[in-house]
């Protein structure tokens, strides 16, 4: 008996997996009728369906990256609903002189990042913490394979950005930094783990708070 449940669990599971992956389309597109994910799967009809729905206009300049150095503006499915069903997505991120896209990593997608203007430090760690990066010059293009930890600098003396294209309509996005120092392990844990003392861990907490963990829109 308790077999039987286990193996109908492990089934579920497995189905929950497979389906929560990007579907491949059964149609030619599937405009969603609202913005939300939980509705997704819900198309407008199709003939209520004009060009507007596959055009998208929020990446023709850039973020505001002044404050922070950094601005990554993500086109998923969320903000683009077009995409849905299609299982790609892609973001603009750009950067000051010396600004940081830091440590992070997309759960559900592969990223291709291509150079538009600029000079940029870039890489991504394996999971025997080989790093693998250069400077990627204007027209560049590198490959982030999925779930890899990656990053950005800007090397460059003048503003640089990259268009980054994901092969999910929703890649997920975990800032490191964020996810461990804004999130709420606990600091007994945190201490052990990276042998801080409280005062250390406490100006970490501070600086990362703002960026409240997991991130909602991927970059
Ligand atoms: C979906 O979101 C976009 C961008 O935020 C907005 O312009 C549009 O009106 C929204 N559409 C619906 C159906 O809510
Ligand atoms: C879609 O809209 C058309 C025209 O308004 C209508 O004839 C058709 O029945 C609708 N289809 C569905 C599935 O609602």
């Amino acid at each position: 008996m308790v077999s039987k449940v286990t193996a109908f669990l492990v089934i579920l599971i497995h189905i929950h997996a497979v389906s929560s992956s990007d579907p491949d389309p059964v149609d030619d597109f599937c405009v969603p009728r609202t913005n939300l994910s939980s509705d997704a799967l819900s198309c407008k009809n199709s003939t209520l369906v004009t060009v507007e729905d596959f055009v998208y206009a929020g990446i023709k300049s850039p973020g505001d990256f002044k404050k922070t150095g950094f601005a990554a503006t993500p086109v998923s499915s969320t903000v683009f609903p077009g995409l849905n069903t299609l299982g790609m997505s892609f973001v603009r991120a750009d950067f000051a002189a010396g600004g940081v896209n830091v440590p992070h990593y997309h759960p559900r997608a592969t990223e291709v990042g291509f150079v538009l203007e600029g000079k940029i430090y870039s890489g991504f760690i394996d999971t025997k913490n080989r790093v693998f990066a250069r400077v990627l010059e204007k027209g560049e293009v590198m490959v982030f394979p999925r779930g890899l930890v990656h990053f950005q600098m800007n090397v460059g003396d003048s503003p640089a950005t990259i268009l980054g294209s994901f092969d999910s309509q929703n890649p997920g996005l975990v800032k490191i930094p964020a996810a461990i120092f804004g999130s709420e392990i606990k600091d007994e844990l945190l201490l052990k783990a990276f042998g801080f003392n409280s005062k250390e861990l406490a100006k970490l907490r501070k600086h990362f708070q703002f960026q409240g963990g997991l991130s909602p829109t991927p970059s």
